[in-house]
């Protein structure tokens, strides 16, 4: 562990419009915005933390969720260390594709830590995906963190991130023996 501490590359995939950039401006900036403007190809972010007195940088990249985006995505995917599985409970096609996401990117970047992120659960009336599918959607992919979270409240956002910022730490410590 040298001096200038860990940067962490975090990827965050799901479907268009499941709500990653918002769940990463919710946390990064805490605002959330209602219009919806389409990620083209990739944007990141960076937020600094400390985890066991030891300051660490996460470098979070949001991939841009529409199909025609796919070659960019495969750049993007290469030095991710940790990732974040989103759908939106109101789409039960993003929950479905989320087993599409994990395969392709695990094909790029082996086994890395991972969380599954229920989004919009503020949108309690038009909710299709219950919690029990949601965790076992989680329990399939290898037994992964899984949070219900609502970019627009700001419900467990926090927490998300911190987990996979965690998990990730761990991970590297390993590594480094
Ligand atoms: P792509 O860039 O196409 O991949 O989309 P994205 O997954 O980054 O989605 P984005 O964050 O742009 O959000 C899409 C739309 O959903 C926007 O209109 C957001 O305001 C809305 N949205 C995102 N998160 C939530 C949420 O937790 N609750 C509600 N009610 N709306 C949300």
């Amino acid at each position: 562990m040298g001096s200038l501490g860990f940067v962490f590359k975090i990827v965050v995939v799901g479907d268009g419009a499941v709500g990653k950039t918002s769940l990463i401006k919710q946390w990064t900036e805490g605002t959330f915005r209602t219009d919806y403007i389409m990620t083209i190809g990739s944007n990141f972010a960076v937020k600094s933390l400390s985890i066991e007195d030891k300051p660490i940088k996460l470098q979070i990249w949001d991939l841009a969720g529409q199909p025609h985006f796919s070659d960019v995505r495969v750049l993007f995917y290469k030095g991710a260390m940790g990732a974040m599985y989103v759908f939106d409970v109101s789409r039960a096609d993003s929950f479905e594709n989320v087993d599409n996401w994990h395969g392709e990117l695990s094909n790029i970047c082996g086994d890395i830590p991972s969380v599954l992120l229920a989004n919009k659960v503020d949108l309690n009336d038009q909710r299709k995906v219950t919690r029990e599918m949601g965790n076992a959607l989680a329990k399939k992919l290898g037994g992964i963190p899984y949070y219900e979270t609502s970019a627009k409240t700001g419900t467990s956002v926090n927490e998300a991130f911190e987990r996979i910022a965690q998990m990730v730490f761990e991970w590297a410590k390993k590594k480094q023996g």
